[in-house]
């Protein structure tokens, strides 16, 4: 019954003028480009106003955007001189979030390091960074207008199912370079993963122009977004960058806004809603305090604790041949492997895809195997790539595929270490994420391939790395 009103509330949203013009590319480049025409066009307008400008298109007036950040309309530059009627339309269809009754997720873009991120909240936390730095105030309404009350609404009308069900999906462009259809992997939540990584890069990006110093000014909106999405990996380790960027969206927000993501500033937020919408007898629903708990839980391990996966959909997978075999979870074992060739770490979504594409179709059609070999794969990009997954028997490991996880560092690791942001990707972050979900036993070995197999893999620097990894185990009768 819940599921059903919520997919109602999402479609209340659905369809005005924007539903029938011309496709656009939804990227965020397309995006960025479209703030660049208005600012060529506009030398004079401000990041804030042109902000306000974009909220009044997209029809943000709710009572909590009002509350916090006024209403949009009382500037002496109006929306109407700033945006012509193609770009009126094009700024419409970008950051209207909703979801049609397909399951297709609209506001939504793709960014150029492979996630999927909702423009509204992205905006809103940009907003309340530049109001609160331009009066001089502390950045009230962060938190509850970039992820408080989708998540409170989420937990809240979804109390009825299972905690892991209140989040998200994730869902599959229909083609990763010219995207134009989103579409959900099952049915939507009020926090679609796009909404909380647009509400996480929302965050993050306003909370630094509140703290910029005041005789900086802030540069503008465009080189705000590139500078955050487009930033390029060239030599440089991922863990050294201590400017923001997407890639680390999640260990920067942890950071930032862990203490401000807990149940009591979720229901606080809640309240808040209920008081300005009139609708304070929501409260008296005794359930709602364990709902936002549960929740809560379920966000931290679901955003936070996990590492950022970029599932089959997103990296281009080839379908699995014939049928997958299921693993009988949670498994004792986990194994490190390298992927020799590629024998580079690829550093970008675009050359980490290409090297999933071409280990799979190596898998497939020269070793005969379904599907590429192993569970997951780790790109020193920031993120992990799903290969068989959490669920499926990989072919990784002779003899030992039925009890264990496989997963590869792509690059040649014999005289050479992944970063050190990279090896914590799996060491705390991919592991934790399985023990915790379920998915792996808590007493669970960490072994090398070639204790197993006789093989170099995963070369003897990463072998000795791993070595000192917890719950790594010398195998009985072996000499390593
Ligand atoms: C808009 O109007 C409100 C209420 O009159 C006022 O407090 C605010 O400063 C005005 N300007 C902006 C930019 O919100
Ligand atoms: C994606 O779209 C472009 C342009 O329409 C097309 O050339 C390309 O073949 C498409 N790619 C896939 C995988 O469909
Ligand atoms: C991996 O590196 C080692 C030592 O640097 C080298 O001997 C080996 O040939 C490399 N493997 C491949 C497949 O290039
Ligand atoms: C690990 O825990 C499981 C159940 O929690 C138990 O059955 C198994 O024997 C344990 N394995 C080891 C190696 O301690």
């Amino acid at each position: 019954m819940k599921m059903l009103a919520v997919w109602f509330f999402i479609l209340a949203g659905t369809c005005y003028s924007f539903c029938s013009s011309e496709d656009h590319l939804r990227n965020m480049d397309s995006f960025i480009s479209a703030i660049e025409q208005v600012e060529d066009s506009n030398p004079v307008l401000s990041p804030l106003a042109l902000l306000r400008s974009l909220r009044r298109t997209a029809g943000h007036e709710d009572p909590l955007t009002l509350h916090f950040l006024g209403a949009s309309n009382n500037l002496s530059q109006t929306y109407t001189s700033v945006l012509d009627n193609t770009l009126f339309s094009f700024f419409d269809k970008a950051i209207h979030h909703y979801v049609t009754d397909l399951g297709e997720e609209r506001g939504v873009v793709l960014t150029p390091d492979g996630t999927t991120v909702a423009i509204a909240p992205l905006l809103l936390g940009i907003e309340v960074g530049l109001k609160a730095r331009e009066q001089d105030t502390p950045p009230l309404g962060m938190v509850p207008l970039t992820l408080a009350k989708n998540l409170g609404l989420s937990f809240l009308s979804l109390q009825d199912f299972p905690a892991a069900h209140r989040l998200g999906p994730g869902g599959c462009w229909d083609n990763l370079t010219h995207p134009r259809v989103f579409q959900l992997s099952r049915l939507p939540t009020l926090a679609t993963d796009a909404l909380v990584n647009g509400g996480m890069d929302g965050a993050i990006l306003g909370m630094d122009l509140a703290s910029l110093p005041r005789f900086e000014q802030p540069g503008k909106l465009s080189g705000l977004l590139k500078g955050y999405y487009n930033h390029v990996l060239e030599g440089e380790e991922l863990g050294d960058i201590t400017h923001h960027t997407s890639r680390r969206r999640r260990d920067i927000a942890q950071a930032l806004l862990g203490p401000l993501c807990t149940q009591r500033q979720l229901m606080e937020t809640l309240h808040l809603v209920w008081r300005l919408e009139g609708t304070q007898w929501i409260a008296w629903d005794t359930g709602v305090e364990k709902a936002v708990g549960e929740g809560v839980l379920e966000f931290v391990h679901r955003y936070w604790d996990c590492p950022p996966i970029i599932s089959r959909c997103q990296w281009g997978a080839a379908p699995y041949r014939s049928q997958p075999y299921p693993l009988a979870l949670p498994l004792p074992f986990l194994y490190i492997h390298h992927t020799d060739q590629p024998d580079k770490p690829c550093q970008s979504f675009q050359q980490c895809s290409m090297n999933m594409k071409a280990m799979q179709r190596f898998h497939q059609d020269v070793r005969h195997w379904d599907d590429i070999a192993y569970n997951f794969v780790v790109g020193s990009d920031g993120y992990i790539y799903e290969g068989r997954g959490w669920n499926h028997r990989g072919s990784h490991t002779r003899g030992q595929n039925s009890y264990s996880y496989g997963v590869a560092f792509i690059g040649n690791y014999s005289s050479s270490l992944p970063s050190r942001h990279v090896l914590e990707l799996v060491r705390r972050r991919l592991i934790k994420c399985a023990v915790d979900g379920g998915r792996l036993q808590a007493n669970y070995t960490l072994h090398g391939h070639r204790q197993l197999v006789a093989t170099s893999c995963p070369g003897d620097t990463l072998f000795s790395e791993i070595s000192g990894w917890e719950h790594f185990r010398v195998r009985q009768g072996s000499v390593l």
